[in-house]
């Protein structure tokens, strides 16, 4: 008997029908006309460009031959899988519809659910859609979220059973995480899980609440709760359940949320549900009572294991803290949980109570500064890891970083905070690398590992020609043998790519498809994830074949350097500039990268723009939303102060950048012409070839 087995009516083949391939959410296909005798043959069948799009995190879906994904701000494609050709687009426009959603979280996309000829995709601004998968025609569509909320939507929705379920973000902004199932015919509301607590009076009569709130303390529903499910939901067929993975809680410091205690049920859990109605059957907390804001939404597989003579029905997750967990998915009882890099936060899980042993030097709540292993950035993120039962290896695009957390207001500037202020921090060997990690679930260890120069990299595909397919940072689409992670084949994409790739099968053809689309969380983090790719670089869909002879157009190389506008001297850190340096801290990081640094991800490099120049264009930019529509938020609370410190930070964030570039360049040539090029604080340099055929 082999080790493993998949569960095959969920598994992916012709078709790639769910977000994780099949139901199983294994990024698992049974295709294997493309294997390790004709990979290196592989070439680009076709590409489109997708203009106007920045960060694309969603994996495409195939349906008899359609390719259907979502590109930035939920905006939904139809491409026809052999010839690239567009059948359709829609787009929810977001920023006419419900524009100060927009403040929240750039405009990330996950991608969408299939069933029964309907498209169901779900926007930034909350409300869910159904589409006719032939027309786009819009069938039905319903606001899942509260447009006064903090709550906002980047994740798949998932189709099951007659219904479509969707959850939310915003558990950093404290917000009430929950799911709704919505009937896939009609959109009526079928059943809504709330993953956290409520006032008393909205707990009472739920006892999945009323055992929750026993978990709180203080008036936390004022103070904040989170548990947002933001990403995974899984959907079991063979024993009729939705699991989610939870959220953090938020805020971040738990002295603020829950004041005096609590383990904050049920944030970072996996929580298990019956599918018909909802009610909760079982939960696993990963992190009682959170503080580094360890989420427990990434990918949940579905599998049979062999583990110690026994067949076990597992879900196996890898989540942001740093461990490995096996549940046994009938009762939620914990199989292992063991560490796959560097994880300081906890000793180890104590198996017998499921229980993390917490260092306890580790919480800042109970020192003013702590630095731990996984940053808050995980040691996995959304990016989907894989699952062949081939192999029995999962495949997990891991990172390696540290956090520091502190209670008191650092001096580093440009650090987050979420009732407390972090900054990342890199002191160890491996510190801002990733690696592509194949792990036995069962033997609980390493089988291989292909260390990866970029930290930030793409979701996993594995298929049954024993290939692991994977995107790196660095803008190298990789094939790996998936025995030995032997790399078999590569191409370079000319742009970072974080989206999983995926296969399908078109006129008796395999196909592997890839959206090429580098942001995301690069634009939060302080260098790390900067690779030198640039707002405004061409974002595309890849689709390979056996025997492929596309070329890529040539693009600019990445080169970690930002072209500067000359700006008139300023007096450097003004009381103006560390004013509009806390407001753009607050408002505008998030999207146009922290310290003014944009990281190739959902924005241009202010430093770069002319517009803060004329503070009446400035003006206009913020208050009149003459931006809305390519996805810059409108900031009509502004005072003219506020405005005009934020340009003066601007402002002199670029004469900084220029006078570095100007005294690292040789004999003052990057002040050429009046323009000059400033090195930006990105660690790693990226290629700087230009795509070529492999
Ligand atoms: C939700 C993401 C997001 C946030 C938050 C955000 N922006 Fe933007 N911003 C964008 C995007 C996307 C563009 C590019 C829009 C386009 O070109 O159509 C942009 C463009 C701009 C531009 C024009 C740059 C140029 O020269 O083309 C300026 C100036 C700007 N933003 C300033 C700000 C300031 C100041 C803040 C904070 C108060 C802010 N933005 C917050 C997403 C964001």
């Amino acid at each position: 008997m082999s080790a493993a087995a998949s569960l095959p009516m969920m598994n992916a083949g012709e078709n790639w029908s769910s977000h994780g391939g099949g139901s199983d959410e294994s990024g698992y296909s049974t295709l294997a006309q493309i294997n390790g005798s004709n990979v290196g043959a592989l070439g680009l069948a076709w590409y489109v460009d997708l203009p106007g799009q920045s960060t694309l995190e969603a994996t495409p879906l195939a349906i008899n031959g359609v390719l259907y994904f979502t590109g930035t701000n939920a905006s939904v494609y139809a491409i026809d899988g052999s010839s690239g050709r567009q059948i359709w687009r829609f787009d929810p426009e977001t920023w006419k519809y419900d524009p100060a959603k927009m403040h929240y979280i750039f405009g990330a996309n996950r991608g969408v659910a299939y069933a029964h000829g309907r498209i169901f995709t779900a926007a930034l601004d909350g409300r869910l859609f159904a589409l006719d998968a032939k027309t786009s025609n819009l069938l039905w569509s319903v606001r899942t979220v509260d447009r006064t909320s903090f709550q906002t939507i980047t994740g798949a929705p998932r189709a099951f059973d007659g219904m479509v379920i969707v959850g939310n973000g915003g558990a950093d902004y404290g917000s009430r995480g929950y799911v709704t199932a919505y009937d896939q015919k009609t959109g009526r509301e079928r059943w809504r899980f709330y993953t956290v607590p409520g006032t008393e009076a909205q707990n009472r009569g739920h006892p999945s609440l009323e055992q929750a709130a026993a978990t709180w303390r203080g008036e936390y529903w004022k103070t904040g709760t989170g548990g947002d499910v933001w990403d995974s939901i899984a959907f079991d067929q063979i024993l009729n359940r939705i699991y989610l993975g939870t959220g953090n809680p938020g805020p971040w410091n738990p002295k603020v949320r829950s004041p005096g205690g609590g383990a904050n049920l049920y944030t970072d859990c996996i929580v298990a549900l019956d599918a018909g109605t909802g009610k909760l059957l079982w939960y696993y907390q990963q992190v009682p009572r959170d503080e580094w804001d360890y989420d427990a939404t990434q990918t949940m597989i579905l599998a049979d294991l062999v583990i110690g003579g026994e067949k076990r029905q597992v879900l196996m997750q890898a989540p942001k803290d740093g461990f490995f967990y096996v549940l046994d998915r009938r009762d939620g009882r914990l199989i292992s949980g063991v560490k796959i890099g560097r994880v300081t936060w906890a000793k180890r899980i104590d198996l017998a109570t499921g229980l993390p042993m917490v260092n306890p030097d580790d919480r800042y709540e109970n020192r003013s500064a702590v630095t731990v292993w996984p940053s808050m950035v995980g040691a996995h993120s959304w990016q989907p890891m894989s699952f062949s039962p081939k192999t029995g290896l999962t495949y997990i695009p891991y990172m390696q970083l540290g956090e520091r957390f502190s209670v008191a207001k650092p001096t580093i500037p440009g650090a987050v905070n979420y009732g407390v202020w972090v900054s990342e921090v890199a002191e160890s060997k491996g510190d801002g690398h990733g690696a592509l990690l194949a792990w036995d679930p069962v033997h609980q260890r390493a089988a291989w590992k292909v260390p990866l120069k970029t930290m930030w990299n793409g979701g996993i595909l594995a298929t049954a020609g024993n290939l692991v397919f994977q995107g790196a940072g660095d803008g190298y689409f990789s094939a790996y043998d998936a025995s030995t992670g032997r790399r078999l084949w590569r191409f370079n994409a000319g742009l970072g790519i974080i989206a999983a790739p995926m296969t399908f099968r078109a006129g008796g053809k395999q196909y592997v498809s890839v959206l090429v689309g580098y942001g995301g969380g690069a634009a939060s983090s302080s260098g790390f994830m900067n690779v030198g790719w640039t707002y405004g670089q061409p974002r595309r869909l890849l689709t390979f074949a056996v025997g492929g002879e596309a070329a890529l157009p040539r693009t600019v190389a990445s080169d970690s350097t930002a072209t500067l506008p000359p700006i008139p001297v300023l007096d450097g850190e003004t009381p103006e500039v560390a004013s509009g340096r806390a407001i753009y801290s607050a408002s505008c990081g998030l999207c146009h990268g922290l310290n003014l640094v944009s990281t190739g991800g959902p924005a241009p490099d202010l430093r770069a723009s002319r517009i803060p120049d004329s503070p009446h264009a400035f003006w206009q930019l913020l208050h009149g939303g003459a931006l809305l529509p390519g996805g810059m938020p409108r900031f009509d609370s502004f005072t003219r102060k506020q405005m005009m410190d934020l340009r003066a930070y601007i402002r002199a964030g670029a004469q900084a950048a220029l006078e570095r570039g100007r005294s690292q360049s040789p004999a003052g040539s990057a002040a050429r012409a009046g323009s000059a090029r400033a090195i930006g604080t990105g660690l790693i340099r990226a290629n700087s070839e230009t795509p070529h055929r492999p």
